[in-house]
């Protein structure tokens, strides 16, 4: 009964988001390369968990496509060659030790997403949208943000109370007791992070010199396609949503958390929650995804009116990268990683 009146409330909220597109992407790799931001620089200053296209590299020219240079992607959808990363999630031990929070899929209405590591996608249309165009690149969000309501309704985390991802835990992303701010609480089994990208583009740059200010936010917050677009953004864009589920579940025992007045979860960043954000690489094939949203493909499932492909998760959970910039991420390390490369504990 409560699953079917949760079910109901969602898909009424996201009446508008009907033919979104969600899919499932496993890891590529976790390393501290982040080719739009800093690109050339192997070891930048925080951690990253990227999926997508295996053409992620140092440096990604904007002129050289990576559907062409891919041979394989970690996401559901084969003609995706784009590339999906944000900062990673680590638990601090009282003794002072990091270890990254595992990442697993997630539920929902149209049911369980299947990834190892990684996140869900969606591509939320909102009427007619214009696909991103090859070369196209985003941030939503800063790593240096501190403000808590900055991004209010567009980048969040919700303490899911549920051990089971596919028990609907709130409401719409976003909404209710969702928190920049990291919860910390014993109660939370998973954390699940939304990180909602803006959807208005000003039509003419691929790219801006802070990776945001050729795209803007619209009239709306939370994952309804994003509402009307600003003048100095005119073209609708594919509102799109990453989904992370962090299990916090195997640190639930409180005597085992920081005693320093630090924070028991914390993102990559080496700041607070406001500091998580979203980087995007577009890479779909050709006119794939205008097709696909033009179709309303909306399931991770083949979908021929639009012509996309959907592969099995055997096939895209074995599209991973070795690290370019090698260093410990698993188990437990002395720090989080930052500067020189990160040691064991
Ligand atoms: C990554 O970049 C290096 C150096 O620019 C290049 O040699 C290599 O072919 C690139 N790899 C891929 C998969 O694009
Ligand atoms: C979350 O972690 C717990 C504790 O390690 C584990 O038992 C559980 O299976 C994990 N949940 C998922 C969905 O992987």
């Amino acid at each position: 009964m409560q699953w079917t009146l949760l079910a109901a409330t969602l898909v009424a909220q996201h009446a508008a988001a009907q033919s979104m597109l969600r899919f499932a992407c496993s890891q590529l790799v976790v390393e501290r390369t982040d080719p739009l931001v800093d690109p050339g620089k192997k070891y930048t200053e925080h951690l990253h968990q990227i999926v997508g296209g295996n053409a992620f590299n140092v440096t990604m020219d904007p002129a050289q496509d990576p559907a062409q240079l891919s041979t394989c992607t970690s996401c559901s959808f084969q003609e995706d060659m784009s590339n999906y990363w944000t900062a990673v999630m680590f638990f601090k031990h009282k003794n002072g030790n990091y270890i990254r929070v595992p990442q697993v899929g997630n539920g929902g209405p149209q049911g369980k997403l299947v990834n190892k590591g990684g996140l869900d996608l969606y591509y939320i249309p909102q009427g007619k949208v214009t696909a991103f165009k090859k070369g196209f690149r985003m941030i939503a969000g800063s790593p240096n943000n501190k403000d808590t309501t900055r991004n209010k309704g567009n980048i969040c985390n919700r303490c899911w109370t549920s051990s089971n991802e596919n028990q609907f835990v709130g409401g719409a992303p976003c909404t209710g007791s969702d928190s920049m701010d990291v919860p910390a609480d014993p109660k939370c089994k998973m954390i699940r992070q939304t990180v909602i990208f803006p959807h208005c583009w000003d039509g003419k740059n691929l790219d801006s010199a802070d990776h945001a200010s050729h795209v803007s936010y619209g009239g709306s917050r939370g994952a309804s396609g994003g509402g009307a677009c600003p003048a100095s953004h005119p073209v609708r864009l594919p509102q799109i949503m990453y989904e992370l589920m962090w299990n916090v579940t195997e640190f639930a025992d409180k005597s085992i958390w920081p005693t320093d007045g630090s924070k028991p979860f914390q993102y990559s960043t080496h700041q607070d929650g406001a500091s998580a954000h979203g980087d995007y690489i577009f890479g779909w094939k050709g006119d794939s995804l205008q097709k696909a949203m033009d179709a309303k493909c909306n399931l991770d499932r083949d979908c021929p009116k639009g012509g996309i492909h959907y592969q099995r998760p055997d096939k895209y959970s074995a599209c991973t990268k070795p690290q370019q910039a090698p260093e410990q991420v698993d188990g437990w390390l002395k720090r989080m990683p930052a500067g020189a490369p990160a040691v064991k504990a």
